[in-house]
This record gives structure tokens, C-alpha cells and sequence, in this order.
């Protein structure tokens, strides 16, 4: 099994990634970033690929280039198949489907090592193993929060839903598992990044959906609120289901950590509750240690171990419906 991850060719940007999700942020910033959370889809690299020059006359490499504006073309079509497939009638169907945890049974551990082996095999330019970055994310936050474990433990697994692009989890299409998250049910804000391709979705159209509320209740807390499929509520409902003790803080960051359009841009925050606003301020938090999480700060695995089964003992139990 092969599935092919992109990786930006300049490792400079990397460190400008807010998550290991394809970002908005770089995307209006013009520094296009993908990486290891961003499926790059083989077709689209294989039909636009073509052999150019190492070296141009600037003496800059045509391969950087072409890649860049290469993942341009690429982020823009995922984000483009991403608001036309999303609405509100599918996330239903896929809450229902997933929330059956009817695929496998195994640890949070086992689950680290399962995403381990889908990056690592398939991403040429990651010389760290996934698990690596998922432990640089929660060693940096342990380092200045450490009383907080289970900030640590959420930092660990936050991702561990990008599981849902493996055949054993149904093999997702990208657009149904990586990259920002929004509310179905309700108006698409404008701060959603290329807004113009919600023209598409059948919800964009439909007069329940695109007012401001929508559906919604002011202030109805966002645990009423459909939000967009991914990986974040996949492993929300993984954690709840299955009954973790973790913290509600925990569980609002693993399920709104790629929510960009709330925790960077404050959009809908007429849909959340008193709640949601004290859990927001620790996903702002998480969010910071997020962006570090490709640094080059190399982690010994084997060392840490023992202290994050201690934690996965401490919040959740052995074997995990998924
Ligand atoms: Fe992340
Ligand atoms: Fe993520």
C-alpha cells in the first residue's frame, strides 16, 4: 500500500505550517505549504509532471518552482472538491458510518504506529518518522506546561484520525480528511479559504442553510453544530465513544484543531457557548506549539515512551473501537 504525501521542496516553509494539515494561512500568504497530513493526489502530479532543468539561468532550480506553483494548483482543487462535496447531508451520513467504530480494534499506541508506517512509507522527503512529529508538538508543550498531562496526551493523538485515509478505514478521498474545517447548516463565512467554490454546494443554494444561524440557535454551543469530516471529529468520537476520561479541553481541541475560520480568523462565535470560549483559549494555546511540531528537534522515542503509555493508561483504555 502506497499513498503518496506532499511535502513542500522548500524546508524553510515547513516551519511556517500552523498543523500538520494544509493550512488556510499559507494559502493567503501566498507560501503555499503542504505536509505530511496533505495527500497529494497521484494523478494530479503525474499528469501536470514534466523533466526540466536542474538550474535556470538565475541559477534558482525550475524543480522549486514548479513545485510551488504545482501545489498551488493542487491545494486549490482539493479545496475546490472540498466545499462542492461537503455539505451538511454528508457529514450526517459520515458521523453515522464512523460512529459505528466498527473497523478495528486496537491502542492509542498501536494507532501511532499505524500512521507512522502510512507517512513513512509514502513521503520521500520526510526523514523523520510521523511519530516524531506528533511527540515534538507534545514534548514542546510538556516542556511549559508541565502539570497539564493531558495537554501532552491530546498533543500526541490529535491527528492520529488521518487513520481514515487507509483502506482498513474505508480510504477516504483527501478532501474528506485533511485541510481547514467549517459549519455545515449554516451561511459559509467569507473568511473560509476560497470561498467562491461553496457556489457549487447544493447548501449554498438551499434557504434552510445559508443564513447567518441557519439551523442553529444563537449561541447554541458547537457540539450542536455540524462541522465539515475530517480527522478532527473522527478522533473526537474515537476519544468519546470509547470513553476517555480526558478533559473537555481536550476534546474541543481534537475536534476543532483545524476549525481555522473560529480560532484564527473568529468567525461563528455567535454559535458558541460560555463553554466553548474557556476551551477556546486552550486550542489558541495548542495551536501556538502546533506550528513547531516539523522542527528539527530530533526526539528519542524509545526515552519517551514509557511516559505517554503512562498517560494513554491514565485516559484511555487498552483496546480502542475505531
Ligand atoms: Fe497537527
Ligand atoms: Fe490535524
Amino acid at each position: 500500500m502506497t499513498i503518496l504525501i506532499g511535502q513542500p521542496a522548500d524546508h524553510q516553509l515547513v516551519s511556517q505550517v500552523e498543523d500538520q494539515n494544509l493550512s488556510s494561512k499559507a494559502i493567503e500568504t501566498n507560501e503555499l505549504v503542504l505536509d505530511g497530513g496533505f495527500v497529494v493526489p497521484k494523478d494530479i502530479i503525474s499528469s501536470n509532471e514534466f523533466i526540466a532543468p536542474e538550474i535556470n539561468s538565475f541559477g534558482h532550480t525550475f524543480r522549486d518552482y514548479n513545485a510551488e506553483s504545482e501545489r498551488q494548483k493542487t491545494v486549490e482543487e482539493f479545496y475546490r472538491l472540498n466545499h462542492i462535496n461537503q455539505t451538511y447531508d454528508f457529514v450526517k451520513k459520515m458521523r453515522e458510518e464512523y460512529g459505528k467504530l466498527d473497523k478495528v480494534e486496537m491502542s492509542i499506541w498501536e494507532c501511532c504506529e499505524l500512521l507512522n508506517e502510512v507517512v513513512d512509507d509514502s513521503d520521500p522527503d520526510l526523514d523523520e518518522p510521523q511519530i516524531e512529529h506528533l511527540l515534538q508538538t507534545a514534548e514542546a508543550i510538556r516542556k511549559d506546561y508541565p502539570d497539564e498531562d493531558w495537554l501532552h496526551l491530546t498533543a500526541l493523538i490529535h491527528d492520529l484520525g488521518k487513520v481514515l485515509l487507509l483502506p482498513s478505514f474505508g480510504g477516504l478521498p483527501q478532501w474528506a480528511v485533511v485541510g481547514d474545517t467549517h459549519p455545515l447548516g449554516c451561511a459559509f463565512d467569507e473568511s473560509i479559504v476560497h470561498h467562491k467554490y461553496f457556489k457549487d454546494n447544493p447548501d449554498f443554494h438551499n434557504s434552510d442553510y445559508n443564513t447567518k444561524y441557519g439551523i442553529y440557535p444563537k449561541e447554541c454551543g458547537l457540539d450542536n453544530v455540524v462541522i465539515s469530516w475530517g480527522h478532527d471529529d473522527y478522533m473526537y468520537l474515537v476519544a468519546k465513544e470509547n470513553g476517555t476520561t480526558l478533559p473537555s479541553a481536550a476534546l474541543f481541541i481534537i475536534r476543532y484543531h483545524s476549525f481555522y475560520p473560529l480560532h484564527r480568523s473568529g468567525a461563528y462565535t455567535h454559535l458558541m457557548n460560555k463553554e466553548d470560549r474557556e476551551n477556546l483559549k486552550w486550542l489558541k494555546i495548542f495551536n501556538k506549539y502546533d506550528l513547531y511540531s516539523k522542527s528539527k528537534v530530533r526526539i528519542d522515542v524509545e526515552k519517551v515512551k514509557p511516559y505517554y503509555l503512562s498517560l494513554i493508561e491514565k485516559y484511555f483504555p487498552a483496546k480502542l473501537r475505531w
